[in-house]
This record gives structure tokens, C-alpha cells and sequence, in this order.
């Protein structure tokens, strides 16, 4: 939250949040010069409560102010907001690479043009320009939700098209093959499923899954880096379907993987499975990271804290809050018919992490390697049902698992 509502004679505009007489207008928005109207807010609870969704036309708008002009891509002829996205945010995808301090060795690479989804695809409504609107100012934010029977349907058929998407990711995977042609792969799959590919233009994301390589925590965007000999990649992919999300990811190994990262990889699968293990009515969202935390630390491993598993449904990201750190504050006890995700990751080195100047990039402040699991999950009047679990039909890539 930045700033505040500045007092201006807006009194004829209706608040942009709840929609009574307003006297305030965002600031930024007066210096940008932007339509009063969509400025205009009653008071600084209604200012507040909106800014997570109403920042982003600032952000619009300086890109649309900046303009259609040559930014330089390598592999697309017309400019899209993708784009320029990246490239405003701090110019990390300019064929020059911006002065920045990266933690490791990886650098970004160009993004493709932005994904197209067929019109029968039902879209969520940040498909078309970028900003949820229902989401962030949903009772669901607070309140975690008691999914109806219908709704558990609905979700298991999501998630098990999610599965098969991550599936058909895996299967790809190899040294040589571009970050951007498994997002390809991931776009296809989703849409031949019928759903949509969530994190497509979510708050501007401009690939349809995260792609996170080797020290990238999570969010990594899909682009032109060929996977190397040894790398570790991370795939997160959610879908869109009937209404309802399903989300989940792995991280795989690119051919020969030296042992640390192994061991790093297969025990961030661990903590994802002992903090699946206590789930069931009763228990405390706080005991999650308890669980995670005793697990990695006991592997001389840190816990991320900067980012936390979510609920999930209707929204993409809702109540409850689930970080996966220990003596964190999170408020609840599970109920049957919740659903949420659990999505550790786990660092080799510290748990700081930094953000590259693309504003989405996630990595490792020490520039160590770093690894994630998660799944969507149903807690049940015993336990939990694991929404996104692997199928017969799964690639066994884990050999832990064989
Ligand atoms: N799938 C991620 C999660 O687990 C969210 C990705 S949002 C995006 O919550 F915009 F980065 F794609
Ligand atoms: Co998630
Ligand atoms: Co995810």
C-alpha cells in the first residue's frame, strides 16, 4: 500500500470500489494525468482496499504512455504488453542486460509473444487486461471457504487436468529444450484439456506456467534459456476449468544432477509430504510450516518465507494463508470441504531471497540453488485428499519414488 488518497473536487464521481459519492482521487493517478473517473475513491478504507487491483493501471498507463516503440525483441515482431512489461519493469529482458546485482549465474533471456487461448476457453477476468477484479476484493481473502460437494467436483476434475498438464511437461524436459517451449507445451495441453492456463496474464504474468531454473525460488518466466546438463527446473502450473483452479508443481532434474541438488530436491518432496501427512480436521494452519521447517533444517536446509501456500477455488489465491516457515502466525484450524495449497521451497544456502528487476523472478539472495513441490488439497472428514496427486500414467522422474 503506497501513498495516500489526496483531497480533490471529485465530489460528482462515484467511488471506484463501492461505487458512493467520492471526494478523494488517487495520487498517482492525478499525476498521471488519468481519467478521473476509476480514480475516485469515498474514503481511504475503500483507497486501501482497492489498491492491489487498482495499481496496476498505473502501470498500464505508463506503458501505454511509453509506447508501442521498438523495444528491441529478438523474436517477435509486434510488441505486447508482455513485453513491455518486463521491459519497464527494469528493462531485464532488453537484449542489453540491465546494471543489476544477480545473485547467481542465471540471467533472463527474450520472452515470446504472449499465448493466444481459442474463444470457447473460458477466461477468468484477468485474461483480457491483466487485473483481477474479483478476486482481490472477495470475502474469500478473509473468510476460508466450505466447498459445497458441486464445487469438490468441480475442483477434482481441475486438478486432475492440471496433473496431466504438469505430466505432459515432464515429459519434455531434457537438456536443449527451451523454458519457453515447455511454457508452449503447457499452453496446448490446458487448452486441449478445455481450460485455461491461469497464470496467463495474471497480474500482467506473460507465460502461461512459472518455469524456475536452478537458483530462481519460484515465478520464473518462460523465455528463450535452452536448459542445461545439470540444471534443476521447477514447473507450476495451474488451470482454469469449470469455474474452478487446480494448481501444483514439481521440480525436475535436466540430465546428470550433481548430488547436492539431489539431495536438495528430494528432500523439499519430503517436506511436502510430511506436511501433507497431518492435515486433517482440527489441526492448525500454523503446523504446516512447523512440520517443513523441522525437516529441512534436520537436512541443513532453509524454509523461504517470502511466499506461502494459498486456498484455492473459485479464486486463484484466497484464504487461508499458509506459510511454510516455523512460529509463523497463521490463524485457523482446519475444516472438512477447505481446500488450499501447501508449496514449500526450500533453499541450499539462506532463506533471504531477492526479486529480479522483471518484478515476477523469485531467486535466492546467495544465489544457491532452490527447490519447490506442491499440490492442491481437500481436507476430508478423516484427513485429506490430494487433489493434483500423481496418476498411474505419471512419468516416474523422482527415483525416490521407484
Ligand atoms: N502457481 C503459483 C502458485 O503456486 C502462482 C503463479 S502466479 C503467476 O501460487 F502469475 F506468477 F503465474
Ligand atoms: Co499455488
Ligand atoms: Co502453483
Amino acid at each position: 500500500m503506497a501513498g495516500g488518497g489526496s483531497d480533490a473536487s471529485v465530489s460528482t464521481l462515484s467511488c471506484a470500489q463501492c461505487g458512493k459519492p467520492a471526494h478523494l482521487q488517487c495520487p498517482k493517478c492525478v499525476e498521471l494525468k488519468l481519467p478521473r473517473e476509476g480514480a475516485a475513491f469515498c474514503t481511504q478504507d475503500c483507497f486501501k482496499a482497492s489498491w492491489s487491483s487498482h495499481k496496476s493501471v498505473h502501470l498500464k498507463a505508463k506503458l501505454t504512455t511509453l509506447g508501442a516503440g521498438d523495444t528491441g525483441e529478438q523474436n517477435s515482431t509486434s510488441t505486447n504488453d508482455s513485453w513491455l512489461y518486463c521491459l519497464k519493469k527494469g528493462q531485464a529482458r532488453a537484449p542489453k542486460l540491465p546494471h543489476f546485482d544477480w545473485a547467481g549465474t542465471l540471467r533472463p533471456y527474450p520472452i515470446s509473444k504472449r499465448r493466444i487461448t481459442p474463444a470457447h476457453i473460458e477466461q477468468p477476468d484477468w485474461a483480457l487486461d491483466g487485473i483481477p477484479k474479483i478476486e482481490p476484493n472477495s470475502d474469500l481473502q478473509h473468510v476460508v471457504e466450505i466447498k459445497t460437494p458441486e464445487q469438490i467436483e468441480r475442483m477434482r476434475e481441475t486438478c486432475r487436468i492440471a496433473r496431466e498438464v504438469l505430466d505432459a511437461a515432464a515429459r519434455v524436459i531434457r537438456p536443449g529444450i527451451t523454458t519457453d517451449e515447455i511454457d508452449e507445451v503447457v499452453h496446448e495441453a490446458t487448452i486441449a484439456a478445455g481450460g485455461y492456463p491461469s497464470p496467463l496474464n495474471y497480474h500482467f504474468f506473460p507465460k502461461s506456467c512459472c518455469t524456475s531454473v536452478n537458483e530462481v525460488i519460484c515465478h520464473g518466466i518462460p523465455d528463450a534459456r535452452k536448459l542445461e546438463d545439470g540444471d534443476i527446473v521447477n514447473v507450476d502450473v495451474t488451470v482454469y476449468y469449470k469455474g474452478v483452479h487446480g494448481d501444483l508443481n514439481e521440480t525436475f532434474f535436466v540430465g546428470n544432477v550433481d548430488e547436492a541438488s539431489r539431495r536438495l530436491v528430494q528432500c523439499t518432496y519430503e517436506c511436502l509430504d510430511k506436511a501433507i501427512a497431518i492435515v486433517k480436521p482440527g489441526v492448525r494452519f500454523r503446523e504446516i510450516g512447523e512440520v517443513i521447517s523441522r525437516h529441512a533444517f534436520m537436512s541443513g536446509f532453509s524454509v523461504v518465507k517470502s511466499y506461502c501456500g494459498h486456498g484455492i477455488g473459485e479464486l486463484f489465491h484466497c484464504a487461508p494463508n499458509i506459510p511454510h516457515y516455523a512460529r509463523n502466525k497463521a490463524v485457523g484450524v482446519m475444516k472438512p470441504g477447505q481446500t488450499f495449497t501447501i508449496e514449500p521451497m526450500i533453499n541450499a544456502g539462506l532463506w533471504r531471497d531477492r526479486m529480479w528487476p522483471d518484478g515476477w523472478t523469485a531467486v535466492t539472495a546467495d544465489g544457491k540453488r532452490s527447490a519447490q513441490f506442491e499440490h492442491t488439497l481437500l481436507v476430508t472428514e478423516t484427513g485429506v485428499e490430494v487433489l493434483t496427486a500423481r496418476l498411474p500414467t505419471s512419468p516416474s522422474v523422482f527415483p525416490w519414488l521407484t
